[in-house]
C-alpha cells in the first residue's frame, strides 16, 4: 500500500507539471478532428491518452458525447463541440431548446467537469452543395439562439460560435483567389452568417480538401495537391501560389475582404490525406500531404493574403468503419492512426520531442484469430458471390478496390477479406464464420504486404457497447468488485 500511494504522490507532481507545462506553452499547436462512427471505437479516455502523448492540443468533435467530453475534463485541451446537422431545425426553432443544449453540452461540462471548451460548431458544412439547400433557413436561426443561450449562461465570452464550412461555400470563376467570393445561390445567406460571427468576436471555420480536387477532377495537376511539388505556380496579381491550399484559402480571404470582414480570424476546421480506398489514397500521399502542411504550417508564413499562423485541425485522428461510403471508399481512411491507435505513417508533429507519432496504450485486442475461405473451397461454387455481397454490405471492404491496399489479394483473398471483415465486426461471433459452411476460423494471421486483416477491439464501455457485451462487462464488474472487497 505505501509503495502505491508513493507511486500517485509522484504521478500526481509529474501529471501537475506536465498540465503546468501545457498552460505555459502558448502553441497555436496542431489540433485534430476525432470522429467517432466506428463498430469498435477506442474508448475516450485511450483517445484522449493518445492526444496528450502526441502533443495535441485542441480537438474537434462532431456531437457531445457526455463520455468523450467526461474524458476531456481536466486535460486542459481546447476543445469544439459539434452540433449535428440534423438537430438544426430543433434548435432554430425553439431557444429553449439551445438553451437546454447549452446548459447539458458546455455549461455542464466546462463548470462541473473543467472541459476547456472554447468553440460551438453549429452544423457541419450545412450548405454543402450536395444537401440542396436543406440547412440553409435552419442554419443562421440556430446559430443566433446558441450564441444567446451562451451569453445567457455567461459563456459568451469563453466559447465561441462557428458554423464548419466545406470550401465549396465560395468560389472564383477564373480559379484565381483574387476572385473569391461567396457562391452565388448562398451569397446573402452567407454573408448573414459571416456578419454574426464578426459582430460575436467568432472565427470563421473552413473544411479544405486538395484530395478531394484530385479525386473528383481527373485533370488536376498531382503536384499542385502538395506542398513540396513542383508544379508550375499560379500567378495572381503578383503573387505566386505553388500549392492548392495557399490558393484555397486565399480565395476565402477575398471573398471575406470583398464583403467587408477582411480581417475576420479564419479555422481550417479540417485538412488532411486518407489513406486507402482510392488509387490516390495511399500511405504515401497521406503522409507527403500531412508532413508536407505541418511544415508549411511550422514557419508561420501563413498564405500570401495572410502572412501569419494557421490555426489548423487535422482530419482525422483515427479510422472510422462505420462512415457512410457515399463520398468514396476512402471515407473510411481519413485517420493518422488505425482503428486501434496505431500511427500509418512517420508524421511529425512538432509537438514532442520525439518527432513521431506515439501509438495508443491500453488497447484490448479480441483473440488473434480470423475467418477465411475454406481451402477445399472451389471457387465456381454458386454461394461464394453471394455471400461476399452479404459480408461486404455489412462490414468493410472499402481496402479490396482497385488501387488499395488489399487490391492485390487473387479471388481467394478476396473472398477471405470479407468473410474476416464481417467475422471480426461481430466480436468473432462463431456464427459470424459460418457462410454456409464456406469459411472457417484460422490462428494463422492472412495478412501480407500492406493489405491488413484486422483483429477487433474488445469494445467499450459505451452505452451501445453495453447492450451487446453484458457478460464480458459483467464479468469486469464482477472481477474489480472483488478486487476492490479484497482490499478491505
Ligand atoms: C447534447 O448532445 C448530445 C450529443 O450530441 C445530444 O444527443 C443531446 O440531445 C444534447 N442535449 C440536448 C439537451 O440537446
Ligand atoms: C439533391 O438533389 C439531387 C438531384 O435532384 C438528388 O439526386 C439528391 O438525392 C439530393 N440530395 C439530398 C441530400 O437531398
Ligand atoms: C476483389 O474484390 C474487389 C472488390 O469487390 C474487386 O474489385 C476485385 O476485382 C476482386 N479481385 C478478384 C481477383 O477477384
Amino acid at each position: 500500500m505505501g509503495d502505491s500511494k508513493q507511486n500517485i504522490g509522484w504521478f500526481s507532481v509529474i501529471l501537475g507539471l506536465f498540465m503546468l507545462i501545457s498552460m505555459i506553452i502558448p502553441v497555436n499547436g496542431i489540433g485534430a478532428n476525432w470522429g467517432t462512427q466506428s463498430s469498435h471505437p477506442l474508448s475516450p479516455d485511450v483517445v484522449v491518452r493518445l492526444l496528450r502523448e502526441n502533443g495535441m492540443q485542441k480537438v474537434k468533435l462532431f456531437d457531445a458525447d457526455y463520455g468523450t467530453l467526461h474524458a476531456l475534463g481536466k486535460t486542459g485541451i481546447e476543445v469544439m463541440v459539434g452540433i449535428p446537422n440534423d438537430m438544426l431545425s430543433t434548435l432554430a426553432s425553439s431557444s429553449k431548446a439551445a438553451e437546454k443544449w447549452v446548459s447539458e453540452n458546455v455549461t455542464e461540462h466546462v463548470k462541473k467537469n473543467k472541459v476547456n471548451i472554447r468553440y460551438v460548431a453549429v452544423g457541419n458544412e450545412p450548405y454543402l452543395a450536395t444537401y440542396n439547400g436543406t440547412f440553409l433557413r435552419t442554419t443562421f436561426p440556430a446559430l443566433q439562439n446558441i450564441q444567446n443561450a451562451l451569453t445567457k449562461a455567461g459563456l459568451g465570452n469563453q466559447v465561441k460560435v462557428t458554423v464548419p464550412s466545406n470550401a465549396d461555400v465560395y468560389e472564383s470563376p477564373g480559379s484565381m483567389p483574387s476572385g473569391g467570393d461567396f457562391r452565388a445561390d448562398i451569397h446573402d445567406y452567407m454573408l448573414q452568417i459571416v456578419k454574426f460571427l464578426s459582430a460575436n468576436g467568432a472565427p470563421f471555420t473552413v473544411n479544405i480538401y486538395p484530395f478531394i480536387s484530385l479525386y473528383s477532377d481527373p485533370d488536376f495537376p498531382v503536384e499542385y495537391a502538395f506542398f513540396d511539388g513542383n508544379a508550375a505556380p499560379l500567378t495572381d496579381g503578383g503573387k505566386n501560389y505553388y500549392n492548392m491550399f495557399d490558393a484555397n484559402y486565399d480565395t476565402l480571404i477575398w471573398a471575406l475582404q470583398k464583403n467587408g470582414f477582411g480581417n475576420m480570424p479564419i479555422i481550417v476546421g479540417e485538412i488532411g490525406w486518407p489513406t486507402d480506398g482510392d488509387i490516390h489514397a495511399n500511405i504515401k500521399y497521406a503522409q507527403r500531404f500531412n508532413q508536407g502542411f505541418m511544415s508549411h504550417i511550422a514557419n508561420g508564413k501563413g498564405t500570401p493574403m495572410r502572412p501569419g499562423p494557421v490555426d489548423a485541425y487535422l482530419f482525422s485522428l483515427i479510422d472510422e468503419d462505420q462512415k457512410s461510403i457515399q463520398p468514396g471508399n476512402f471515407e473510411r481512411h481519413w485517420g493518422i492512426f488505425t482503428y486501434d491507435g496505431l500511427p500509418k505513417y512517420q508524421l511529425n508533429l512538432g509537438t514532442t520531442n520525439l518527432g513521431s507519432l506515439v501509438k495508443a496504450k491500453g488497447v484490448i485486442y479480441e483473440e488473434r484469430q480470423w475467418c477465411v475461405l475454406k481451402p477445399s473451397v472451389k471457387l465456381d461454387d454458386s454461394r461464394l458471390a453471394p455471400s461476399v455481397s452479404y459480408a461486404c454490405a455489412r462490414a468493410d471492404c472499402t481496402s479490396l478496390g482497385y488501387g488499395s491496399s488489399c487490391g492485390d489479394l487473387d479471388a481467394r483473398g478476396n473472398i477471405s477479406y470479407a468473410y474476416n471483415s464481417y467475422y471480426q465486426i461481430n466480436d468473432q461471433d462463431e456464427e459470424a464464420c459460418k457462410f454456409e459452411g464456406l469459411a472457417a476460423i484460422t490462428k494463422s494471421d492472412p495478412s501480407r504486404d500492406i493489405c491488413r486483416f484486422g483483429i477487433m477491439i474488445e469494445p467499450t464501455d459505451s452505452g451501445a457497447e453495453l447492450r451487446f457485451h453484458a457478460p464480458g462487462v459483467l464479468s469486469c464488474f464482477v472481477s474489480v468488485t472483488f478486487l476492490f472487497l479484497t482490499m478491505f
